[in-house]
Formats: structure tokens, sequence, C-alpha cells
């Protein structure tokens, strides 16, 4: 999905204040579980929520995005960053906390994949551990019919990105026409971003069948609203 712009991500969400949601997931995390130390961020992506939140845990990444996780380990090359799908993967060790930030959730497009999702990241919490889950927009709050632009104008670097919000059925379709300019050249291409309109109750019932006690906020951390779950003392659901 992010083939041709994992090396101009960061410059594309540069506007993104990292820095403050890391901050803001610290002081969450803090109030629920003081002792927490360990922190997994699936869907990491360049791995800039990892960089802040690696102040005050011990954090890994994981991506299915091998050039994006390819960004994050030139980073912070300190951080473990991981190649791995948000439904299916296994780890050989468990997290106090486990966040999947900035509406990666929805990559999977469907309930089922959701679902799948959250359970197998369940299954990496220690007991007593939280999941924190930044949503994508539900059915009836998607921007239908939205059209999107945005630009960055550096001396050296012009991105523009262009998109209609689309929609098929519960999935939102960015068909998303990109122009980025440096001192090499310019060159034009797309990416079609597929993302799963999830209801609340798809979300609350995910968290229970992994296990989890949940709650929303429904601001979070960039008005997207947050789910919150806990796993048992028991711990995720064994893998
Ligand atoms: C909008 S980006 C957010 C990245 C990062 N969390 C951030 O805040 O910058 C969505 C991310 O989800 C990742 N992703 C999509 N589907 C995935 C999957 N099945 N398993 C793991 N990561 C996935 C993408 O590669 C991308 O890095």
């Amino acid at each position: 999905m992010f083939v041709h712009t994992a090396d101009v991500y960061d410059a594309m969400y540069g506007f993104k204040d990292y820095e403050g949601a890391a901050a803001k997931l610290r002081d969450t995390i803090r109030a629920l579980n003081p002792e927490a130390s360990t922190l997994l961020d699936v869907g990491c992506g360049t791995g800039r929520h990892a960089e802040f939140l690696a102040r005050d845990f011990a954090v890994e990444g994981l991506d299915i995005d091998a050039g994006l996780i390819a960004q994050a380990r030139g980073r912070s090359p300190d951080i473990p960053f991981h190649v791995g799908d948000m439904t299916d993967f296994a780890l050989d060790r468990r997290f106090d906390v486990v966040t999947c930030l900035f509406s990666a959730i929805a990559y999977v497009e469907t309930p089922e994949r959701m679902a799948r999702a959250i359970a197998c990241m369940c299954r990496h919490l220690n007991p007593g551990g939280l999941l924190l889950v930044e949503p994508w927009f539900s059915p009836e709050t998607y921007w239908d019919g939205h059209l999107t632009g945005n630009f960055l104008d550096r001396p050296d670097l012009k991105i523009s990105w262009i998109y209609l919000n689309g929609r098929e059925g519960d999935v939102s379709v960015l068909d998303i026409h990109y122009t980025v300019g440096t001192r090499e050249g310019v060159r034009q291409f797309r990416e079609v971003h597929r993302m799963g309109l999830f209801t609340d109750g798809e979300y609350r019932a995910a968290f229970e069948a992994a296990g989890l006690s949940s709650s929303h906020d429904p601001k979070g951390l960039f008005d997207r609203g947050l789910y919150l779950g806990r796993a048992g003392m028991a711990g995720g659901a064994a893998s």
C-alpha cells in the first residue's frame, strides 16, 4: 500500500504531533498501570510513535510493510522492529501494552479480520495488559464524497496528494493521486488505500471475544477516538 511513499511518508505526515500523542499515551497508560514498562506498537509505520514512546517504555514495533520498517530501523536502530501481519503474527514474548495507532487497524478491511487482529494483539499481552486501538471512521461518520488535497512545499521537496473519499459498502476507498518533486525529477503515481468502516459494536464485540474488558474515549489522541482494552489477570488468550 505504501510501496511508493515509504521514503516520503515522514515528510507527508510532518504536521502530525507524534511527540504530543506519545506523551498523551504515556499519561493514559500510567493512569491505568503505573508499572507498565514494555510496549509493542502494531502497524507502527516508520516508527514515529515508537521513537517517542521509547523514552518511557521498552518498545518494539511491527508492520506489514518492509519499506516502512526499513525507515523505522534507520531512525531508531536500538528499537526492535518486526515485519508481520497484525492478523497473524507470533512474537516470542508478551508486553504490558500493545498499541495500534493512526487507524492502522482499518487496513484489515473486514470486521472478521479486525477481530482476528484484536485477538492476535491480545495474545501478546501480559496479565492485566492494556490494548489501545485508534480507530478509523465508522460507517455513519465517514466523509462520503469529500474531496481531500494535501500539499507540502519545501525548497527541495514538493508533494501533492489528492483523493476523493470513495466507498464500497463498508469499505472506504481512497484512490490517492500523488505528485512528488525533488531536484532529481518529478514522479507521479497512485495508491489505492482500502480501509474498513467498523461500527462501535464491531469493535466492542472484537474486544469481548478476545477476552478483554473495553471502554471507548470518543476524543482520543487526534479526535479519532480510542478503544481501550484490558486483559484479565490470566493474560491474553493462549496462542
Ligand atoms: C496510516 S499508517 C499508520 C502508521 C503509524 N501507526 C503512524 O501513526 O504513523 C497505517 C499502517 O498500517 C500498516 N498496516 C496495514 N495493514 C497491516 C497489517 N495487516 N499488519 C500490520 N500492519 C499493517 C501499514 O503498513 C501502515 O504502516
